[in-house]
């Protein structure tokens, strides 16, 4: 167990104390500490933005340093109590810690802990940066075990739905943790259910679900794979693109058979591979 669940305040800093009984351990902020947060510097510092809203660094009074995302008032409905219920229940060290949440006139934010080396992506498709082979590895493994934890859970199988690069945030020592609980189900053991909205981000989605709207957590696992390939090749899956995701499925396929030095000792491809697909 790694995240702090304490009030992020110092004793005698508080201004406002309230720990929700419906969540446990999560801090209601309010937006005048939000906002204080945000503009501890008085600028903002912008993380990124996604479809649920914007992303900022933030400063609590103890000095702590978090990562709050500011939920836009168009997202979808649902996300923000799906984020708050599910992170609130689940407690994992490859799991984003929620701190808090603020729910006030009309504004949502989500307070989580502070992930320094950003997301995935940024780490694994960016020309100049290289992840060792080691590190590759410790973050598959850490996400396996994330993954495990989530869809054994004693209340039911947790099904993320949106395994992706940029919902893998990296700590500065590079510990994986699993983000983005917006689009999360809560199935039965051993349950399939059929959901009219299928949702989650094309190249990742397994093709089942996308076809046959079936949720389980194979599909998860399917995504999964999809992070694995990318690990191993260094190589984007382009969204929006689903012969681009065939490609690099059907690419490892061939690879496997023909060539299974792909990468090299130092996680490099032993091919020069690009980015730029
Ligand atoms: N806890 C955090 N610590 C550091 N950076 C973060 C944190 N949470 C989010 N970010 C940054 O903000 C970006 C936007 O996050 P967000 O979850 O809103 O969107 P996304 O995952 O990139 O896209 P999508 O909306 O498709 O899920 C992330 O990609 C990440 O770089
Ligand atoms: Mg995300």
């Amino acid at each position: 167990m790694v995240c702090l669940i304490d009030p992020p305040y110092p004793k005698g800093n508080r201004v406002h104390v309230e720990v929700t009984s419906r969540w446990s351990g999560l801090y209601k902020f309010t937006k005048e500490e939000i906002e204080r947060a945000i503009n501890y510097a008085n600028s903002r510092i912008y993380l990124g933005s996604g479809s649920a809203g914007q992303v900022y660094q933030g400063v609590l009074p103890s000095g702590q340093l978090v990562a709050i995302k500011h939920i836009h008032k168009t997202a979808m409905s649902g996300s923000f109590m799906r984020e708050v219920e599910q992170l609130s229940k689940v407690r994992h060290p490859n799991l984003v810690c929620l701190f808090g949440y603020c729910d006030q006139e009309g504004d949502q934010y989500l307070v989580y802990e502070y992930c320094a080396n950003g997301n995935l992506a940024q780490n694994l498709l960016r020309s100049d940066s290289v992840l060792p082979w080691e590190t590759r590895v410790k973050i598959l493994r850490d996400c396996a075990s994330v993954l495990r934890f989530l869809h054994t859970h004693p209340d039911g199988c947790i099904v993320h739905r949106d395994i992706k690069l940029t919902n893998i945030l990296l700590t500065e020592d590079k510990v994986p943790k699993l983000s983005d609980f917006g689009l999360a189900k809560m199935l039965e053991m051993e349950e399939t259910k059929v959901f009219t909205d299928v949702r989650g981000t094309i190249g990742y989605m397994d093709p089942e679900y996308i076809t046959h709207s079936k949720l389980t957590c194979a599909s998860d696992i399917y995504s999964f794979g999809v992070v694995a390939l990318q690990l191993l090749s260094g190589r984007k899956v382009i969204e929006l693109d689903i012969v681009a995701r065939d490609s690099l499925t059907k690419k490892f396929k061939h690879r496997a058979s023909y060539n299974k030095g792909c990468v090299r000792g130092d996680g490099q491809s032993s091919e020069k591979y690009n980015n730029k697909d």
